[in-house]
């Protein structure tokens, strides 16, 4: 019954998965459009190729799944069943791992913001594992460790100011995220990671870089290994040894979408003798983590939209769908190309088609080129959007009073179970005001 073909994409050897036409419009009958579909093999086929990937590395690595990738809970369930670990950002996302059967121990806790009243919640939930950005951040542990009572191991997340080739860039000048490896100042590596050391109840666990997202020049990794290497010489230079149990590169594996991109195994390739050499020249044996949000969810999951007018305009061909930004935010907010199929296809009889959503925004329109296959768009057929996976139902947004459409997916066995209904229009009115037409009191 279900059409588990796939089509091999030149070069990097990723399979772009695919379900049978004649599924994807009974369940659009059966659900309504728009709809995202999910496959589980395909989500746990992309933990393994991680793994492969480095399994030329001397000591133990383990894939952590960057949960703000794709939050749905069923998507939870499949990564905690694979063992992995989790990186965390918000007690709010530990809420999801712990009702979807996740343990506090997996967690990699990695705060932007570092709060007290954060790092209290998170370490009475059970949570050991925090990585650091700040002095600020730092202090604030300290103190929540005291208030619980907690060891806590303890991550410095550096910020390497490397050169990165990406979508979404995290390093460099991007001094958002992490702490310089040079810097002379209370934030710098140097003085957080001495507290560390000098902090009764904490234990200093390693370091963690985080380069960006779809990542797609693969150096960058290499030089900010070699400036950590470098980092720590010289740290241990100025206060003597230290042990590193765990170093941490984050995330950033890109996704095909349909063009050639370095794989992880590219990835493994290229770093993995640089880090056995780190092995030994630091006279540790560490753990290696690789944080992924992209690469693990992207391509388990399409968008199916409708048809729902077409239009010429001069000579283009302006096809309509049910679809926004609403269910699909990167195409408007980073001009994300996802690769685009009509179904079933057909010639394409006009220079140009225009694939646009049903917002009244000009900004509203899929960006798409030759490698999007747009022949034979008629009202009525659905149009496939691959790849969807990562960054697109985590950013689901009410505009024009647009319900959040339903996620299906297809589990081991072929069946295709909800994991998302669609939300009514009711309940959104409700969650907008709608249960307040009447005013509340204030509570002030
Ligand atoms: C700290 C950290 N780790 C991992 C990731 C996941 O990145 P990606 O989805 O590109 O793998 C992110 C994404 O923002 C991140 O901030």
């Amino acid at each position: 019954m279900v059409d588990t073909r796939t089509q091999p994409v030149p070069k990097s050897g990723v399979e772009s998965h695919r379900f049978a036409e004649k599924d994807l419009y009974r369940l659009a009958e059966k659900h309504g459009t728009p709809y995202y579909l999910i496959d589980e093999a395909t989500l746990r086929r992309k933990v393994n190729e991680i793994e492969q990937a480095f399994q030329e590395f001397k000591g133990a690595f383990r894939v952590a799944y960057s949960m703000k990738a794709n939050f749905n809970p069923s998507v939870i369930r499949i990564f905690v069943g694979e063992g992995i670990l989790f990186d965390i950002t918000a007690p709010s996302e530990l809420y999801f791992l712990l009702k979807c059967g996740g343990t506090p121990e997996n967690v990699l806790y990695t705060s932007i913001t570092e709060t007290l009243a954060e790092y209290d919640s998170v370490l009475k939930l059970g949570v050991r594992r925090i990585v650091v950005a700040s002095h600020n951040g730092l202090n604030n542990l300290i103190e929540a460790a005291g208030r619980a009572e907690a060891e806590v191991e303890v991550m410095v997340r550096v910020n390497p100011e490397v050169h990165v080739k990406a979508e979404l860039r995290g390093s460099l000048k991007h001094g958002k995220f992490g702490m310089q490896l040079d810097g002379d100042n209370q934030d710098a590596a140097l003085p957080v990671l001495k507290k560390i050391l000098s902090t009764p109840g904490l234990k200093f666990e390693g370091f963690h870089f985080h380069l960006g997202s779809q990542v797609e020049d693969q150096e960058c990794y290499a030089e900010a290994i070699e400036k950590l290497e470098g980092f720590i010489l010289r740290a241990r230079k100025e206060i003597g040894e230290f042990g590193v149990n765990t170093i941490d590169i984050g995330g950033g594996l890109p996704v095909s979408y349909g063009r050639v991109v370095p794989t992880p195994k590219d990835l493994g390739t290229k770093i993995v003798g640089q880090l056995n050499s780190l092995m030994e020249s630091l006279g540790v044996k560490f753990t290696l983590v690789a944080e992924s949000g992209r690469y693990l969810s992207a391509e388990a999951m399409i968008l199916v939209s409708r048809i729902v007018n077409v239009k010429d305009f001069g000579e283009n061909r302006y096809v309509y769908l049910d679809a926004g930004y609403n269910v699909l935010l990167d195409a408007a907010l980073l001009k994300h190309e996802y690769p685009v199929e009509v179904i079933p296809g057909g010639p394409s009889t006009y220079p140009k088609t225009v694939l646009v959503g049903r917002l009244c925004d000009p900004l509203d329109i899929f960006p798409t080129s030759s490698r999007s296959k747009l022949g034979g768009a008629e009202t009525g057929k659905l149009v496939v959007f691959r790849d969807a996976g990562a960054y697109s139902i985590v950013m689901n947004m009410p505009f024009h009073s647009q319900p959040k459409p339903c996620v299906l997916m297809r589990n081991a066995h072929g069946n295709y179970l909800m994991a998302r209904e669609r939300q009514d229009v009711h309940a959104l009115f409700l969650e907008e005001g709608g249960n307040l037409l009447d005013g509340k009191p204030s509570t002030d």
